[in-house]
């Protein structure tokens, strides 16, 4: 480990300012938050930065359809987001916005610098146009039929059924998610970052060793893909910052969401004395910068990103971090399972220091996804820290308290156990500067089971029952408490709370990594209060049982949205005649639905095994945003048996079941009366 003292900037991703904050995200505020208290308590100057990320299409949107400016909407996301993350101790020195005047500032400087470099072209492009709303559309704005394989209400760039990906202007029947008109296409003028101006900079920087190697090779498939220059304005109407010599054109909020970052470190400069903007950010700085962030926008942060910095004269950043994703139980979050759990329901039911525990378990270094099992996270709390580190103090403080004035022996009776604990610290500091967090927790875990045996074997409880044992029951017992502010020193990153009802127990100042070389000797404690409380059973079912109510209230509103849609929405024409034989042709069975599943990788899809008599068939069916799947079996059903088979991104749908609704949750398979058997004809 280095002595010296550096000094390093930290940033999480900005969460956008439309949405809660969820278990998902919380992997990545998490994550910072223990690295940035680690170095904190090395003694570095460490600085997280962040803001909320408020411009965009969907935030105007959104705001519109709640009636408010999106300067409303985004002032009360903003004290939602602090009060979510100061409640989970993630502790940033600064919290600011996008849109924010620094941030227009930085923007607009960084735009010139790049235009009168040469590295900005203007192009004209077509795109959809809504011609009610009058505004361009986002592609995921627009839904349509798929041109390839028919499948209706799909998303503007690919279809979820046969997998096709197309340009939103091929869609057939297409129209606007928003106004329900059909879009027109219409020119207008863009303005381009020129990304392979910088290819022979981004190839050099990778090679630097700045990012992973999982992504310094994803990098290099985009290279060898080609880089394209990225479209960074947008037409008005737009929620965002106008380009300076560009009327009625804005900038994309992908290309001042990084800046943010730069914004809120400006602003929390102007606070601070001991802080300087451009000793960070100047071209040639020694001053450390780290950005943490989910994989899915490695692309912005290692391509565009580092390019738009150099191209603009600013220092590049010393590393990217990528984390993997949150799956729950090894699925998805999914909200009608519960397990798409906000902040704020977690933090209604359940201890923050869990999570933070839990997540820290389970953290190493590199991009792959990580698991929240449910049952685990209740095993593993309960037994390391309640029953492994807690356990140690619990089983120390009483006696320590009543029998001996609250005093620790004036001297420690095991220094080489103490050394040896002291002497682990070097490894798990290590372990926690190369975020190796789960490994750090194994160690430091190891330590609290060596700390537990010490005192087995001593069996102080035994020998103080003996008469003239007082000073070496104090001497054990002072060791226990010696050892477990070791491991308390330790394990403060991931939890704050903890280690600081520690502090008070102990009654010393804020432990750091340094004060732990000396045993506490001849020192007075405070009486012993629980330090964590196990997790029960019922307060996680709770969780869960509220994050489907989440979803219900969710509904709620969208239903609310959906019914005024649905009164301004054209009724479609009715399709062209067909005759009474064309009719006929359809062959329409019941069917019994054996077996319903999820299918991998398909937003919309289940899969179905239906009986109809004499043969079982393999149906699609796009209806699983209404249907859970255990709902469904067991249930008797309609499909057309004599549909040519079709063969779809996942596989080959053997028929069609039918259903109707407006969609989404709104969506009904026709369920036949008792007494219908698999394979009857209907008529
Ligand atoms: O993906 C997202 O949630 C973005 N709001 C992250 C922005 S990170 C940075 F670039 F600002
Ligand atoms: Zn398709």
């Amino acid at each position: 480990m280095t002595t010296k003292t550096r000094q390093i900037l930290v940033t999480s991703a900005l969460p956008y300012a439309n949405g809660s904050i969820h278990i998902g995200h919380l992997v990545e505020y998490i994550q910072t938050d223990i690295w940035v208290r680690f170095q904190k308590m090395q003694g570095h100057q460490c600085t997280y930065v962040c803001a909320d990320d408020a411009h965009g299409t969907p935030i105007m949107l959104r705001a519109q359809s709640e009636g408010i400016t999106p300067e409303v909407l985004i002032a009360a996301t903003d004290k939602e987001h602090r009060a979510d993350f100061a409640e989970f101790n993630v502790d940033f020195d600064n919290f600011h916005s996008t849109h924010s005047e620094e941030n227009r500032e930085i923007v607009e400087t960084i735009y010139k610098r790049l235009r009168d470099a040469g590295h900005i072209e203007q192009r004209s492009i077509k795109q959809a146009y809504d011609p009610e709303k009058e505004m361009f559309l986002p592609d995921r704005f627009i839904k349509g039929t798929c041109p390839k394989c028919g499948a209706e209400d799909q998303y503007g760039d690919n279809c979820e059924v046969c997998g096709a990906t197309y340009a939103p202007t091929d869609l057939k029947n297409p129209v606007s998610a928003i106004s329900g008109a059909t879009p027109i296409e219409k020119e207008s003028e863009h303005y381009f970052f020129k990304l392979a101006d910088f290819e022979p900079m981004l190839r050099e920087w990778i090679k630097g060793g700045h990012t992973q190697d999982a992504i310094g090779n994803k990098v290099s498939e985009w290279f060898e893909s080609g880089l394209q220059s990225w479209d960074i304005s947008r037409d008005a109407p737009y929620f965002g910052f106008e380009i300076p010599d560009a009327q009625g054109k804005f900038f994309y909020v992908w290309l001042d969401a990084p800046m943010g970052y730069m914004a809120s470190f400006k602003n929390l400069c102007d606070k601070r004395d001991d802080l300087n903007f451009d000793d960070y950010w100047k071209v040639d700085s020694k001053h450390e910068v780290y950005h943490f962030i989910g994989k899915d926008i490695a692309y912005f942060h290692t391509l565009f990103w580092p390019a738009v910095l150099s191209g603009s004269n600013y220092r590049t950043p010393t590393a990217v971090f990528c984390h993997g994703f949150l799956t729950v139980n090894g699925q998805k979050m999914s909200k009608s399972r519960g397990t798409f759990i906000k902040a704020r329901t977690y933090l209604d039911n359940l201890n923050p220091e869990y999570l933070r525990y839990y997540f820290a378990a389970k953290l190493g270094n590199g991009i792959d996804d990580l698991d929240l099992n449910l049952d685990d996270f209740i095993l593993r709390v309960n037994s390391d820290l309640v029953g492994k580190v807690v356990n140690i103090a619990s089983r120390c403080a009483g006696y320590i308290k009543k029998k001996c004035d609250g005093q620790l022996s004036a001297t420690c009776s095991e220094p080489e156990l103490y050394q040896s604990f002291v002497h682990a610290g070097d490894k798990i500091a290590e372990l926690f500067e190369q975020r190796e967090f789960s490994h750090a927790v194994r160690e430091i875990m190891a330590l609290a089971d060596k700390a537990n045996q010490y005192i087995d074997e001593q069996k102080p409880w035994a020998l103080a029952k003996e008469e003239g044992k007082e000073q070496q029951v104090q001497d054990i017992y002072s060791t226990g408490v010696n050892l477990f502010r070791v491991l308390m020193t330790y394990l403060k990153p991931v939890l704050p709370a903890m280690a600081e009802a520690t502090e008070s127990f102990l009654n010393i100042d804020a432990m750091n990594w340094s004060d732990i070389s000396e045993p506490l000797t001849g020192h007075e404690i405070n009486k012993f209060k629980p330090l964590m409380t196990r997790v029960e059973q019922e307060k996680v079912d709770a969780l869960v049982e509220a994050s489907k109510e989440d979803l219900k209230q969710e509904h709620h509103k969208t239903e609310r949205k959906a019914t005024i849609k649905k009164v301004d929405k054209k009724i479609e024409p009715i399709a062209d005649e067909i005759a009474f034989d064309d009719f006929a042709k359809i062959d329409l069975r019941i069917a019994k639905i054996i077996k319903a599943e999820h299918v991998e990788g398909a937003d919309k899809l289940l899969r179905l095994t239906l009986d109809i008599g004499n043969e079982t068939r393999n149906v699609f069916a796009g209806i699983k945003s209404a249907y859970q799947p255990e709902d469904l079996e067991g249930k008797h059903t309609v499909m057309v048996a004599n549909l040519a088979p079709r063969k779809m991104r996942f596989g080959v749908s053997e028929g069609m079941v039918l259903a109707a609704g407006p969609g989404g949750e709104d969506l009904w398979i026709l369920e036949p009366h008792d007494g219908a058997k698999p394979g009857m004809r209907v008529k």
